[in-house]
């Protein structure tokens, strides 16, 4: 009968120690008890960038990266996609279960009342830059709202809780789309909260500017669809940042500024407005395969592709390009594609992106999408931020009723100077 243990011995010592094992994982604090003498600190894992570490357990969302799956909750996300709405997907992160008509009524009503900001808010936005960059808006915004609502901070208050849920959620469109208009030199507009989530978004981006993005039901479908797809990704860079954050119970508008700030990097996030510029800077199909050369020779890196987790295609980038079809039937075809279509294919024939298992990822379309639709490319990481936003809460609330979690607290493995004595010399030369 085999034992759902690890024998692990210490060579130093000769000792042997058994070890159990639970969902093919072992608790690193297990390997304490490893100790060359009494005195020893005990054997600590190492594990830079977490890339094979469980920080939690989770029953949000599920990743098989081998086979391309992504499920939230259990749901297919091309079955979410298809069939819900992107509040129905939001609310079935953070509740668990879809809502049945009844729950979705009073999930938009919590909503809808809160889709509003404080006009301090606004000014406090009009003192940007007319040229900031709309992610550092939104992050000091998101941040800035912890002081209107001090009531976030009872944390361990599932009724407080629960109310920063629907403000963020509520709150997140508004301040993008103010962000956005900021940059045009355009009057804020305000939620239109009859309208459903998505057209009340671009009501609040373009109206009275593109009104023929505005009445179009088929852009607020595409923009649902991509918000389903970004909603969630269990322990990304921001979904961890949120976590960690959160663990010092700071409140969630500050945890969520955390996430938004992780988002911003061109290595998560901000990988899609990466994208375009690289898709501009390649400029036409004929100087693909120059670009290709570039990434094997280790200048370049070929942005929208490679995945720390899919090593098989990105389920979400499929959709992605369906989608893209559907928004160009409106918008006109954005000649980028052509460009982004060519460096897939020569990326997935070429043996260096198959050896490395580098697949387009959900960022290598999206944003040539959004320019469709009338989005600068520094608007893209917003626009990833704002349906994010439900993942990150979900996230913070499973890590908030969690027992076995603490304020998040990793090791290091110190390799300085061992204690030295200041001498003059020293104090001289660090003057
Ligand atoms: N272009 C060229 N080579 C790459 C790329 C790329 N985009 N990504 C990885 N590689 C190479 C890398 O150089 C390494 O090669 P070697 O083994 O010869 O040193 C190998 O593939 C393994 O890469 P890695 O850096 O160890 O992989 P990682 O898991 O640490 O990084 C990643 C994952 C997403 C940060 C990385 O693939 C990347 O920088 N991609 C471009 C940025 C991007 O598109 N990010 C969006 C991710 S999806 C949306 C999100 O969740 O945020």
């Amino acid at each position: 009968m085999p034992e759902n243990t690890l024998t692990v011995v210490d060579n130093r010592t000769g000792k042997s120690y058994t070890i159990p094992i639970m969902n093919d994982t072992v608790r690193a604090m297990d390997f304490r008890q490893i100790k060359v003498d009494p005195d020893d600190f005990g054997m600590m894992t190492y594990d830079p960038a977490f890339t094979n570490t469980a920080a939690c357990k989770s029953n949000i969302t599920y990743i098989d990266g081998d086979r391309g799956i992504l499920r939230y909750r259990g749901y297919d996300i091309a079955e979410l996609a298809e069939n819900c709405s992107y509040l129905q997907v939001a609310y079935l992160l953070i509740f668990g279960e879809l809502p049945s008509p009844k729950q979705e009524r009073e999930w938009v009503h919590e909503l809808r009342i809160r889709m509003g900001i404080f006009e301090n808010i606004k000014e406090f936005m009009a003192g940007f830059r007319y040229d900031a960059h709309p992610m550092g808006i939104l992050v000091s915004t998101v941040a800035a709202l912890s002081t209107f609502y001090p009531d976030s901070k009872r944390v361990h208050d599932p009724e407080a809780r629960l109310n920063t849920v629907y403000r963020l959620i509520g709150k997140m469109p508004i301040i993008a789309a103010y962000a956005y208009r900021h940059r045009l030199g355009l009057p804020y507009v305000y939620p239109e909260p009859d309208l459903s989530y998505t057209a009340n978004f671009m009501h609040m981006l373009w109206h009275r500017s593109e009104l023929r993005n505005l009445t179009s039901p088929v852009l607020a479908h595409a923009l649902d669809v991509l918000f389903i797809l970004h909603a969630d990704h269990e322990q990304n860079c921001s979904a961890n940042a949120m976590r960690s954050v959160g663990s010092s119970e700071a409140d969630p508008f500050l945890a969520t500024a955390a996430a938004a700030a992780a988002l911003a990097g061109p290595l998560h996030g901000g990988a899609n407005e990466e994208v375009l510029a690289m898709l501009s800077r390649i400029g036409s199909v004929d100087r693909v395969a120059d670009y290709v050369k570039l990434v094997k020779e280790g200048k370049q890196k070929l942005m929208g592709f490679g995945h720390r987790v899919y090593k098989n295609y990105d389920p979400r980038a499929r959709i992605i390009k369906t989608v893209a079809n559907e928004v160009f039937q409106v918008t006109g075809r954005n000649p980028k594609i052509d460009v982004a279509m060519a460096l897939e294919q020569i990326a997935l024939n070429d043996e260096y992106f198959i050896k490395r298992k580098l697949y387009p990822n959900v960022d290598f379309y999206s944003g040539i999408i959004y320019e469709a639709m009338g989005f600068d490319p520094e608007m893209f990481t917003v626009l990833f931020a704002i349906p994010r936003t439900a993942g990150w809460l979900a996230q913070w609330q499973e890590m908030t009723n969690d027992s076995e979690q603490k304020i998040s607290r990793p090791r290091q493995v110190y390799t300085g100077p061992e204690l030295r004595q200041l001498t003059r010399t020293s104090a001289a030369m660090a003057d």
